[in-house]
């Protein structure tokens, strides 16, 4: 049985009912050697093929290792891949699982992506995982259109409750199974601008408490919900959301690892005691990522 969530209503659980989970404790990255802007799949990438600069990536890339290492996170790195540029951007290709709601341990149902060309980049986020002993799950693509994991499916820290972005990545169906086989709701979020195509463009959680959000890139159903379920928004205004101010990732809710330059956004999370570190991901945001989809937070 699936259950999705549309709208603030009577059915609709409270935070403080829904089962506790562990927050992932793991993050992946994937070397950025073949990273590339080669096609154009997102209105970001428009103009962009070719205007990558490796050498400059490489080393963006490499403070940002350095920077979940520095606040204690433990970090694998996988090899790039000759032909999948955007392979880098690991948080797309699986969606993991808290321990306990597939099997027993930890769990991760692999993405269907929607453009053909990214498909063979989830065989290689599949292997990593499975090596490790994660349970490997897959959705039915005669079913379902396209999932694009964490680029859409955003875990609430510390509940048992997973929001599903619906629009041009993934399909609400893709959410109907996953909530079937977890056993955990889905609060569904429709994305009605372009420029934000995953969810993590325009939602981040920081804690159970809070989480960035930029409010124009839902439709009023997705607000209400939203304002319903978070206690505490911090609202991006559009100038910072094109920055990719709410792509940043806060690991343990107490920092956030975000793109450098969104200085309305990164106050109000300071007031909040929340530690900022900024960073420069320029070469990234010319396809369309950046801190929240070079990485993948998973359980291991
Ligand atoms: N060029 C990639 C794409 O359009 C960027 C993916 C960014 N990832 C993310 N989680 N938003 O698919």
């Amino acid at each position: 049985m699936s259950q999705l969530i549309e709208r603030p209503g009577p059915e609709v659980p409270l935070l403080a009912d829904l089962p506790t989970v562990p927050l992932p404790d793991r993050v992946l990255v994937v070397e950025p050697r073949f990273y590339d802007v080669e096609y154009v799949i997102n209105p970001h990438m428009e103009g962009n093929v070719g205007q990558v600069n490796r050498f400059e990536a490489r080393h963006q890339w490499r403070h940002l290792v350095e920077a979940y290492r520095g606040i204690g996170q433990t970090v694998d790195v996988l090899e790039g891949q000759p032909l999948l540029p955007d392979l880098v951007f690991c948080a797309n290709q699986s969606l993991p699982v808290p321990p306990g709601l597939l099997t027993e341990g930890s769990g991760a149902i692999m993405s269907i992506m929607r453009r053909a060309r990214r498909e063979p980049e989830v065989a290689h986020i599949q292997g990593f995982l499975a090596e490790r002993g994660v349970h490997i799950a897959h959705l039915d693509p005669w079913s379902v259109p396209s999932m694009e994991g964490t680029g859409d499916g955003a875990w609430h820290p510390g509940r048992a409750l997973l929001w599903g972005g619906v629009g041009p990545r993934s399909r609400r169906e893709a959410w109907e199974r996953v909530s079937a086989m977890t056993g955990v709701p889905v609060a569904l979020l429709r994305l009605v601008d372009r420029r934000f195509y995953h969810l993590d463009t325009c939602l981040s959680f920081v804690d159970e408490q809070t989480a960035v959000v930029f409010p124009g890139a839902f439709d009023d159903a997705g607000r209400e919900l939203l304002a319903s379920l978070v206690p505490r928004l911090v609202e991006v205004n559009e100038v910072e959301a094109m920055n990719m101010a709410c792509n940043g990732h806060s690991p343990d809710g107490r920092h956030f690892l975000v793109q450098k330059g969104s200085p309305r956004c990164n106050a109000q999370l300071r007031e909040l005691g929340i530690e900022v570190i900024e960073l420069e991901t320029d070469q990234f945001l010319l396809s369309g990522g950046s801190v929240y989809c070079m990485k993948l937070h998973w359980w291991s």
